[in-house]
């Protein structure tokens, strides 16, 4: 193929999504739409990548190249604004609002629309509303016009062909094209689409690849199916998962071999899940939770930028935050990882085979030596040595005759009382 710049259409004001976040940066399953549509498209090993923003955004950490678009008047002169960073012979032109964009379908745009000065994704959707409508010139796949909804007859409304939003030019006609675009619709904007009549029409393989996002309600549909994606892929892996309806798996978390993923559990990204663990049920394994082979980790336990060794096991009500665990550490039932001082976090680590009792705090910064042990119950601000016993609780004492002093009821005497009486006994 030859070279090709990208054009990502990323300045729209994003009001139907009616919250102040930037519509690009609204993440689909950790990542940001935009970073999604920059990992589809770098594939193609781009010349350039540019993105248009608006005036107050700044997407440059996510592509090469950023122009503004001053005033928001549509997406044809969205691309307009994109022209003197162009350079390459052919441009795909992508809107930075349908996250679930792939690799095939753009390979499948640029070989198929080959030889013409234009192409365009397109997709049959049994409900297209939202969406531009394509009519085709007769029966041949070429565009004669994109109506778009609220411009669209009631007949034309009626069409299930819709576009999808991504574009492949030849950059000297659509720089020319550009020109006789005008603002003649009901918004009174510069239509991209309107440069499209004698585009080749592609039709996507995988409908579910075009769809975009435009308000909550669309962010949450095309998440559900980001998510799906993911889960296949896992399990596609070797990874059993008992119920992937309620399994949230970021991108960019690896999950190894042979693990078994219970209900309930979220996996945030850039984590990296080992071999032969079992994960849940309700656990929550936040950013950089990286873990070796035959980890347990139970229900109501979060983790976060921590490293666990092989056959570590930490099963009920815990949070380990900041943390460089060993290999075979028993993390007792409760036990709280206190990283945060409330200016800094704090590194917490522990050796290998370490027992800590249940219900200890672990305030770092501290170190746990390897088998050593904290006592249940602990608060543990100093560090424990191998082989020594951290414990740092208050020595209980018991008081005799203490039951007859409680100003309480007999309960247990009322009850029967009740009882009784219910069974109709004196
Ligand atoms: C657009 C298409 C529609 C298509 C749909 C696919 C047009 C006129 N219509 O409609 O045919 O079916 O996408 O999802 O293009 N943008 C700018 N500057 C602007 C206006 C828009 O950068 O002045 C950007 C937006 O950030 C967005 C993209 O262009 O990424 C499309 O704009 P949007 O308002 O979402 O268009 P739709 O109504 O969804
Ligand atoms: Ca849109």
């Amino acid at each position: 193929m030859s070279e090709v710049d990208v054009v990502i259409l990323a300045a729209g004001k994003g009001s139907r999504m009616k919250d102040d976040l930037s519509k690009p940066l609204h993440k689909v399953a950790g990542l940001p739409m935009l970073e999604w549509i920059c990992r589809a498209v770098r594939k193609f090993n781009p010349k350039n990548i540019i993105a248009v923003q608006g005036a107050d955004e700044d997407f440059s950490s996510y592509v090469d190249e950023t122009v503004v678009q001053k005033e928001q008047l549509g997406s044809a002169d969205a691309l307009r604004c994109a022209f003197p960073k162009i350079d390459a012979e052919k441009l795909i032109v992508i809107n930075a609002d349908m996250p679930l964009m792939t690799e095939n379908a753009l390979v499948d745009l640029v070989e198929k629309g080959e030889g013409f000065d234009a192409a365009l994704l397109t997709a049959d959707l049994k409900k297209p509303f939202g969406y531009g409508r394509v009519i085709p010139v007769g029966e041949r796949n070429v565009v004669e016009q994109i109506v778009e909804e609220r411009d669209a007859t009631a007949d034309q409304e009626k069409l299930h062909l819709v576009n999808a939003g991504v574009y492949l030019f030849r950059a000297d006609y659509i720089k020319r094209a550009i020109n006789n675009v005008t603002t003649d619709n009901s918004q009174s904007e510069y239509y991209l689409t309107d440069a499209l009549p004698g585009a080749k029409i592609v039709q996507v393989a995988d409908w579910q690849d075009i769809l975009g996002v435009n308000t909550q309600q669309q962010l949450a549909a095309v998440s559900k199916i980001a998510r799906k994606r993911i889960n296949d892929q896992i399990m596609a892996n070797g990874v059993t998962m008992i119920d992937p309806l309620t399994t949230y798996i970021d991108a960019n978390v690896l999950v190894g071999t042979g693990t078994i993923i219970k209900p309930g559990t979220v996996i945030e990204h850039d984590s990296v899940i080992g071999a032969e663990n079992e994960i849940g049920p309700y656990a929550h394994l936040r950013e950089k939770t990286v873990t070796g082979i035959d980890v347990h980790i139970g229900n109501f336990v979060e983790t976060k930028n921590a490293k666990i060794g092989d056959h570590t096991h930490i099963g009920h009500l815990t949070y380990v935050g900041d943390a460089e665990v060993g290999q075979a550490v028993n993390i007792g039932a409760g036990t709280i990882f206190v990283n945060y001082d409330g200016k800094n976090k704090h590194m917490t680590k522990v050796g290998d085979r370490a027992f800590i009792g249940s219900n200890s705090k672990l305030v770092a910064p501290v170190e746990i030596a390897s088998e050593a042990i904290t006592a249940a119950g602990s608060t543990i601000t100093d560090n424990v040595d191998r082989h020594a016993m951290g414990i740092a609780r208050q020595r209980q004492t018991n008081k005799s005759d203490f039951w007859q002093r409680m100003p309480h009821e007999d309960f247990a005497t009322e009850y029967d009382a009740k009882h009784d009486q219910r069974d109709g006994q004196p």
